[in-house]
């Protein structure tokens, strides 16, 4: 019989009952699909992608410059990292989860954002409790919109410490970087003290008593000011090229309490190559420094 039906002859004259059937397949599957016939799938998948906008427009890169949705692959990276610096896997996977809900949070209600990649953040805020520092005193070198601080504040406040915060920041109106042109904030939203104070009373207590300084990290003058205690955490994110860093790690060296973390942002992006560079010089003089590793695009260092 299928022989039959394979011939020549019987494929000829089957033709037009085989095409005639084609035919009808296709009508249903365009009728299913919404083309003209009201409550179709395709009329549902319209209404499901207008259902989900507001959903993303919490999450996505619309008004900060990066998407704040991170693949599961970037998420499970971030904690064995994390996992790996700290060696608390349990807290890694707590504090990735409970930095990412601040992160978006802080982002909704402040003013301007938080620098960087959701990874990288996430790992920043996370690991600082983690790894433990031997005193609260956190001092920041490059603030933008003063909003990481009050995140990092809110991250230790957790872990049960007392954050007292330093911050240095030109606060000249936009982000400065030697060499390079930043353009207008993609927030829309001017650098400048107003909104790190903003920010930083989203923090409670401890956010309002953050000592604010406007100046450069390498002047003698904030150096002098600055340099009245021991440091439990320094956080390098400022000038990021290699002699700007160069000058941040020298001035961390010598007021970094012993056993503090000094966390290097952006080490590794390709953007700022500068940032390894001064490390790597660093590392090879006689350093109280040692590193631990890195989380997405952060380096952290135990000094002895
Ligand atoms: C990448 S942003 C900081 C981001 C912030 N830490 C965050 O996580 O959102 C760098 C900041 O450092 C500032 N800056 C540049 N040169 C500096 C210097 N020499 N001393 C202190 N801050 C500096 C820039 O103007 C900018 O506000």
């Amino acid at each position: 019989m299928r022989a039959l039906l394979t011939t020549k002859t019987a494929r000829r004259t089957l033709r037009p009952i085989a095409d005639l059937i084609d035919q009808r397949i296709q009508r249903q599957i365009r009728r299913s699909l919404g083309d003209g016939s009201a409550g179709g799938l395709g009329h549902e998948l319209t209404a499901l992608r207008n259902r989900q906008r507001p959903l993303e427009l919490l999450l996505d890169g619309t008004g900060r410059g990066v998407s704040r949705l991170p693949a599961q692959v970037h998420l499970t990276r971030a904690v064995d990292e994390l996992a790996l610096v700290t060696g608390d896997k349990a807290g890694a996977e707590r504090n990735i989860a409970q930095a990412f809900r601040l992160l978006i949070a802080l982002e909704a209600l402040g003013v301007g954002r938080i620098a960087g990649g959701t990874m990288n953040i996430c790992g920043k805020l996370s690991a600082v409790p983690l790894l433990d520092p031997p005193n609260d005193e956190i001092l920041e070198i490059g603030t933008l919109y003063g909003m990481f601080g009050a995140a990092l504040i809110r991250m230790m406040e957790r872990s049960g410490r007392d954050p007292r915060l330093t911050i240095v920041d030109p606060l000249a109106g936009l982000q400065l970087q030697p060499g390079t042109t930043e353009g207008a904030d993609p927030t829309g939203t001017p650098v400048r003290g107003a909104a790190v104070r903003t920010n930083l009373a989203l923090a409670g207590a401890a956010g309002a008593a953050t000592r604010v300084h406007q100046g450069f990290s390498e002047d003698p003058e904030v150096r002098a000011q600055l340099s009245d205690r021991s440091y439990g955490v320094i956080i390098v994110d400022g000038d990021h090229s290699a002699p700007g860093v160069g000058a941040d790690l020298e001035w961390a060296e010598q007021i970094v309490a012993p056993g503090g973390v000094v966390v290097l942002d952006d080490f590794g992006h390709p953007k700022w190559p500068g940032i390894k560079e001064a490390f790597e010089k660093h590392m090879a003089t006689n350093t109280r420094l040692t590193f631990l590793g890195q989380v997405a695009n952060s380096g952290y260092l135990r000094a002895s």
